[in-house]
């Protein structure tokens, strides 16, 4: 006969290896001794510099999960309802630092790792193009335990197992500001690179930038649990903050994205909705099969504010029409294959390994303005001139963009150019989802 009392067993020993989940605050908008660093203040209120389609851009970064487990969760289906599902959103590569890196630079520069990495500060970022505009922005990482930290992960107090050691609530690979030094060698850039007890700060004075970047800790954003954890966390942070008009309002965007899909022998498809105040009544609920990746909310938020550009994937393959921007329909056997790891030559990939170029200046940028090009950027080292891939492995070296958590000077001088093939350039689009908004709004007012 079956012990009933031995399956009731079963539970209980399944919930000691998965925790569940607690709240870390007693509300999104409260600070807690859970989130370790204290408040610093709050960021100045900034002058709202209005876009064409949103004023404010607010990211969400869970973490390895497929499209089609993010579909069995109740919370990102029923956010879908009050949003647009992009069906056809893909990450760019594996495995997570990439995906971050990608989303603030342009380009993942070849990394197929979550090591530590210092990007040069001759590299640009999104901050270079919203500040030449006046537009905020601050990046808010849950457990860090204060502002600019650089380093590689944090222990904090174990919330959810009081009788357990400390835990890695924060890790560095998954900040993407953190990893370029254009951002972390100014003061009042690295200031910005927050936690969530600044967040409550923040949203309590009405004081959230523009251009937010949130990132969850390493239980709630599904890293080291799963979809239903990481659903009780939007549960109790995002859920109420939709309806605080000092984090949405009717000019606010949010996406919430995943960095990459778990399963790397499929193409890296992930659940992304665009939620938020700026989407119109009539598209909430609505489905958007164009073709996304993280590239796309650099272009969007360069098309809306008329940025400059990065020249880089941030650029690629834009089609104006008059209502704004026409993405290009990529289905298919045409979506690029994005579940690649370190086979991509570049400046972050020690076997094909190949320096930092700049920009292309010839790209067009989704927001009109020209290519930013950093104080010491030396615009004649270009894709084209690029020497073959080296595979500094195999000569004991690592890339000199590895390995300083703190320190911007230090960085050594990269290997000679040696002389074998060739790397492959990508072909990733980074479609513009403003598109959607602003195009479907049009349609649905002539119509
Ligand atoms: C809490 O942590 C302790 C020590 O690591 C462990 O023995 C116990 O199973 C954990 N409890 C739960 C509910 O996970
Ligand atoms: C990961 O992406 C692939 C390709 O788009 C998609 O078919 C799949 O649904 C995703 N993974 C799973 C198992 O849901
Ligand atoms: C940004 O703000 C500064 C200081 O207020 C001002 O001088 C500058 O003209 C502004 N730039 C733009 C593009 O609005
Ligand atoms: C507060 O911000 C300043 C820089 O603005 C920084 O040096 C300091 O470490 C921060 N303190 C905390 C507790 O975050
Ligand atoms: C480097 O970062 C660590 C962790 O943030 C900190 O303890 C240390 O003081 C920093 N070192 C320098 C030289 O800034
Ligand atoms: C958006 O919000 C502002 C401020 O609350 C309000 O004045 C305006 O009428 C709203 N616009 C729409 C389209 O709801
Ligand atoms: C990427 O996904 C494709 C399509 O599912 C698959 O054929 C390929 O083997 C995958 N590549 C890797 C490196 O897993
Ligand atoms: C995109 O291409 C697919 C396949 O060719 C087609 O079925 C679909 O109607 C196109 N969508 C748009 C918006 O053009
Ligand atoms: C940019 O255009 C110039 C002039 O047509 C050309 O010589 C150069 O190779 C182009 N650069 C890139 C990166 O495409
Ligand atoms: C970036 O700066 C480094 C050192 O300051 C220099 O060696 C490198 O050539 C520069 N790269 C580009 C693309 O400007
Ligand atoms: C690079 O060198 C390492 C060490 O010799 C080797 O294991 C690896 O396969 C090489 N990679 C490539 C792409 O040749
Ligand atoms: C790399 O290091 C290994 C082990 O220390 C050594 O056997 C090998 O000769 C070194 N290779 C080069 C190219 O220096």
């Amino acid at each position: 006969m079956i012990s009933y009392a031995f399956l009731a067993l079963i539970p209980a020993v399944l919930a000691a290896q998965a925790p569940q989940f607690t709240p870390p605050a007693f509300s999104p908008t409260s600070t807690s001794t859970n989130y370790v660093g204290q408040t610093n203040g709050t960021l100045p209120k900034s002058t709202v510099v209005p876009g064409k389609v949103f004023d404010r851009f607010t990211q969400i970064w869970i973490e390895n999960t497929d499209f089609d487990v993010a579909s069995t969760s109740k919370t990102f289906v029923e956010l879908a309802k009050q949003g647009i599902l992009l069906t056809s959103s893909y990450a760019v590569t594996h495995p997570s630092e990439p995906n971050y890196a990608a989303s603030m630079g342009g380009d993942f520069f070849g990394m197929g790792d979550d090591d530590l990495y210092n990007i040069p500060s001759n590299i640009s970022t999104i901050v270079d193009l919203l500040q030449a505009k006046n537009v905020s922005w601050a990046a808010y990482q849950e457990n860090l335990p204060f502002d600019g930290y650089q380093g590689f992960n944090f222990k904090s107090p174990n919330y959810l197992n009081t009788s357990a050691p400390d835990y890695a609530y924060y890790v560095r690979k998954h900040n993407p500001p953190v990893l370029y030094d254009s951002i972390t060698s100014v003061p009042e850039r690295l200031a910005r690179i927050r936690n969530f007890n600044d967040f409550a700060a923040d949203v309590n004075a009405s004081a959230i930038p523009q251009w937010v970047f949130v990132t969850p800790n390493m239980m709630n954003d599904a890293h080291d649990t799963d979809i239903d954890f990481a659903s009780d966390w939007l549960e109790s942070w995002l859920v109420p903050l939709l309806s605080d008009p000092n984090f949405n309002d009717n000019r606010t965007l949010i996406l919430l994205t995943f960095d990459e899909n778990e399963t790397y022998e499929i193409n890296n498809r992930i659940y992304s909705i665009l939620l938020g105040g700026a989407i119109p009544e009539k598209l909430r609920g609505t489905v958007d099969p164009t073709y996304y990746t993280h590239y796309s909310s650099l272009s969007s938020v360069e098309a809306n504010w008329g940025l400059g550009s990065l020249g880089r994937q941030d650029t690629n393959k834009f089609v104006a029409d008059a209502v704004g921007y026409k993405n290009l329909n990529i289905t298919g056997n045409d979506i690029p294959l994005t579940n690649l790891t370190g086979d991509i030559p570049g400046p972050l990939n020690p076997e094909f390994f190949v320096p930092f170029s700049a920009p292309n200046m010839n790209a067009t940028s989704a927001g009109g303005g020209p290519v930013f090009v950093a104080p010491t950027l030396n615009l004649s080292v270009t894709a084209q001139t690029l020497p073959p891939p080296v595979n500094l492995t195999a000569l004991n070296q690592t890339v000199p963009a590895s390995g300083y958590p703190n320190t911007t000077s230090t960085i050594p001088p990269g290997p000679s150019p040696s002389t074998t093939t060739g790397g492959v350039a990508r072909d990733v689009v980074g479609s513009v989802f403003i598109a959607v908004v602003a195009a479907g709004a049009a349609v649905f007012m002539t119509t």
